[in-house]
């Protein structure tokens, strides 16, 4: 998604000490050949896993690391106050954890006090560093400060082990960077504190073990809103129902399959949730059998009957149960052409939802599913309209969430 901002931004990379610091090296690149200036503020830990010339060459710049170098220029609060985006990658648990105390003892923590720029930090470390509680914590207030927290992955740490705390790719720090940065430009952090649940994608419904029922639904626009939130400053889960599209690393990520995986996790979540976004395309039917092994066709002749039944209400069943001041968001995909027709149906939903917003579109065989672009319309819950958005699905995530934020 690497956008193209229309003027090159100053960008202080920090890099702290840890084996993912190679990984940086990509990442100052990306933003090199994007045409941004970028100042490297290396810790000491850092520069003894990947060497100053070679973050030199790929920054065009000289690397700083020393709070006692460049004082008559105020250096140790120069190179923040000229940021317009500061990103941390990778953030070990020690610079996290001063980070959320506000602790200056080297360059990085300076320039990061120093700034008032958006702060994007990738953590990386082993898995129980990443689980400790001390650093859950310290990264749920740097959360609730506004900055913007990019993974970590799971996956292969740096011994035999694997889990979370795996830093995410460059690709996805240097998206998710250019997205606060032009966010933050445009909207205020206004989600701050906030935390978000989102459904995306379409649910799966077994038949056996190799097939399913399912939907059209990408996830594209769920996983918009989940992106737009986190940049917007909130602390966001994303119930994941067979996205064709890469989450968002910069979200928790709950993947689920069938409808009732999606029920399970959206109850799960729902208490803590302020704000619920229902985007997922959830089947309202699935086979009342699941067989053990494959459907053979040698036995089942020329016609094959699938009887289906009712699966649950996720949406009603939240709003049923909604915590004081939270808003649910539902959605309604819709093939009726009548915009007036199409407004009826979407105020029939809200009510029969409960749904503080309804967000209604039209769909075909055409439009909606795995385009990039959407047009809704949104509806109270007594029905009147509050807003039409059109254009990419971004912008019209960026939309909805004007209306919590
Ligand atoms: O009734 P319909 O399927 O059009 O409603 C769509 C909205 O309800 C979406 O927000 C969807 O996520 C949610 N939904 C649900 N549980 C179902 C079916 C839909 O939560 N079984």
């Amino acid at each position: 998604m690497n956008q193209r901002l229309s003027a090159p931004l100053s960008i202080v990379v920090g890099i702290t000490g840890g084996i993912a610091a190679f990984k940086a090296v990509s990442v100052v690149r990306a933003f090199v050949r994007e045409g941004h200036n970028v100042q490297v503020v290396a810790t000491d830990a850092a520069l003894r896993f990947v060497g100053r010339p070679t973050l030199e060459a790929m920054s065009r710049n000289v690397v700083h690391s020393d709070l006692y170098e460049g004082v008559a220029e105020v250096r140790h609060v120069a190179i923040g106050q000229a940021a317009d985006l500061i990103v941390i990658a990778p953030a070990t648990a020690n610079t996290i954890a001063k980070l959320a105390a506000g602790i200056a003892d080297d360059l990085l923590g300076n320039t990061v006090l120093a700034s008032t720029a958006p702060v994007v930090v990738a953590p990386a470390m082993h898995t129980e560093m990443w689980l400790n509680p001390a650093t859950q914590a310290n990264v749920a207030t740097l959360r609730a400060r506004g900055v913007t927290i990019v993974g970590p992955d799971s996956g292969q740490l740096t011994g035999d082990d694997s889990g979370p705390g795996r830093l995410s790719e460059p690709d996805a720090i240097v998206a998710a960077a250019l997205a606060a940065v032009s966010l933050t430009a445009k909207r205020p952090r206004d989600l701050a504190g906030k935390r978000v649940l989102v459904t995306a994608g379409g649910t799966r419904e077994a038949i056996d073990p190799v097939r399913f029922i399912g939907n059209r639904s990408s996830g594209r626009q769920g996983v918009a809103i989940a992106l737009a939130a986190a940049a917007r400053g909130a602390d966001v889960t994303l119930i994941a129902a067979n996205l064709e599209i890469a989450a968002p690393a910069t979200v928790t990520v709950v993947p689920v399959t069938s409808a009732f995986e999606l029920q399970d996790a959206a109850q799960a979540a729902a208490p803590d949730a302020d704000v619920i976004v229902m985007a997922a395309a959830v089947a309202d039917y699935r086979p009342r059998l699941v067989a053990d092994a494959k459907i053979k066709k040698e036995q089942q002749g020329d016609e094959l009957t699938i009887e289906l039944v009712k699966n649950p209400d996720i949406l009603k069943s939240l709003t049923e149960v909604r915590t004081p001041g939270q808003i649910i968001i539902g959605f309604g995909a819709e093939t009726e052409t009548d915009p007036d027709a199409l407004l009826e149906l979407a105020r029939a939903k809200a009510k029969r939802k409960g749904t503080d917003f309804l967000v209604v579109n039209r769909v075909s065989w055409s439009e909606g599913f795995a385009t990039e672009d959407n047009e809704v319309v949104i509806v109270t819950d007594t029905g009147d309209i509050v807003m039409k958005a059109a254009g990419s699905k971004a912008s019209v995530a960026n939309s909805i969430l004007d209306l919590v934020g």
